[in-house]
């Protein structure tokens, strides 16, 4: 179940070609992400796969004429276009794309689209010389004209055994672009920077000393922020989780690299979310070789680290324009006390304590559990939620603040 899916209302385009069996799993996956799926398809699509193959996987009447109709008040290339809150044509073959880039309408999937209001999302799926072709080219690009998003095919071996451009695209590529569709794009405009995971400080060239984030917060959180349209830039410590799509990563390896970069961008930020868990000690001596067993001084000095949201704070009062500061506290006792101690000591705006001792949620897992509180006192208690619904919560308390 994904919440941003949760009740959106899907309309789904299938036109004929050989990728529209694969439409079968598509309208399973978006239904187990909770949303209402209706489907349309053209009368070729229907040779392909059955309507009442997807009525099954849909739970909904299957809609494949302009005439076939219960109900004449509602005509169907009308009711469907104005019910859903999203139409996605897949597959959209070049026949599909040239009638929809000539505005013809003598098919319903083509009268819905263009009689539409809602976003319209198009996956091409054709023959590589047929998506090469200029006719098809000029029709993808007049598409994009209108203001549809087309999702390229993928490349690879096609079903009448060229290879090439013109296969479907992947569902998690068309599954993100539909969440990115129907997500508010209200933080368009602001430049955030995010810092996850943890930081490595060396001792030699094989032990270091570390904590166990992961870095799932703070990659849910810049992946929530481009998807909501902000600028998103990452200073990340190591981490082995995939970068979010569109987002400008800046990898990092210790607490005083994290410190340099963030420095570098922190005054063009209009958001900045300490979400890292940076080392506050480095080994005050780096040994250029392995330190080996049997040494007599078994002691381990430590210097402290830059606190860079700390000196963020400080800054803050010498300019006007100064970027939001959002802290992370990770607390095992009096979390409340503490947060609240380290939002007036760091001069934050908002922070985000999680008690590490709740056994189900903490540094690698999926969940967490959080307590908002901003610098006017408000407290936001958040249920245990997946970490990109936290993102969101906190990226909306984020949006109060701005
Ligand atoms: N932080 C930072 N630089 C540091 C240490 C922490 O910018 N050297 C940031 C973290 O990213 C987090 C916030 O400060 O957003 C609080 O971090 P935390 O480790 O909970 O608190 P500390 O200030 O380090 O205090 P303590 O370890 O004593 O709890």
């Amino acid at each position: 179940m994904s919440f941003q899916l949760s009740n959106k209302r899907i309309l789904l385009g299938i036109s004929g070609g050989i990728a529209a069996y694969k439409t079968a799993d598509w309208t399973r996956a978006l239904r187990q992400d909770g949303a209402v799926v209706t489907v349309m398809m053209t009368e070729s699509a229907q040779r392909f796969i059955t309507p009442l193959t997807l009525a099954a996987l849909s739970g909904n009447k299957v809609h494949t004429s302009m005439f076939a109709i219960a109900d004449d008040e509602r005509l169907p290339h009308i009711a469907l276009g104005r019910d859903c809150d999203l139409i996605l044509l897949a597959p959209a073959t070049a026949n599909t794309i040239a009638r929809l880039a000539h505005g013809l309408t003598d098919d319903l999937v083509s009268a819905v689209v263009l009689a539409a209001q809602a976003k319209v999302l198009i996956c091409p799926a054709m023959n590589g010389v047929m998506y090469r072709h200029p006719a098809t080219t000029h029709n993808i690009a007049r598409l994009k004209e209108y203001g549809y998003t087309v999702i390229p095919p993928a490349c690879g071996e096609l079903a009448c055994g060229d290879q090439g451009p013109g296969r479907l695209a992947e569902w998690e590529t068309v599954r993100q672009e539909i969440i990115a569709a129907i997500t508010p794009q209200d933080l368009q405009g602001k430049k955030i920077m995010v810092s996850a995971g943890p930081t490595w400080e060396a001792l030699d060239p094989v032990c270091l000393l570390t904590n166990r984030a992961s870095g799932k917060m703070g990659y849910a959180l810049a992946a929530a922020a481009r998807r909501r349209g902000a600028e998103v830039i990452m200073v990340s410590g190591p981490s082995s989780i995939t970068p979010p799509f569109g987002v400008k990563v800046v990898s990092v390896v210790s607490a005083r690299e994290m410190h340099a970069a963030i420095r570098q961008w922190a005054t063009a930020m209009d958001v900045i979310i300490m979400a890292a868990a940076v080392s506050d000690y480095r080994p005050s001596r780096y040994e250029p070789h392995k330190i080996k067993k049997g040494v007599t001084d078994t002691s381990l000095p430590l210097t402290a680290n830059p606190d860079i949201l700390r000196e963020l704070g400080e800054q803050k009062k010498d300019t006007r324009c100064a970027p939001l500061l959002v802290g992370f506290a990770a607390e095992s006792l009096d979390h409340l006390e503490e947060g609240r101690r380290k939002l007036t000591d760091k001069k934050l705006d908002l922070i985000a304590i999680n008690d590490i001792k709740a056994e189900d949620a903490g540094f690698a897992g999926d969940n967490n559990r959080v307590t908002l509180l901003d610098c006017h006192g408000t407290v936001e208690e958040m249920p245990l939620l997946s970490k990109e619904e936290v993102a969101h919560r906190i990226l909306n308390a984020i949006l109060r603040q701005l």
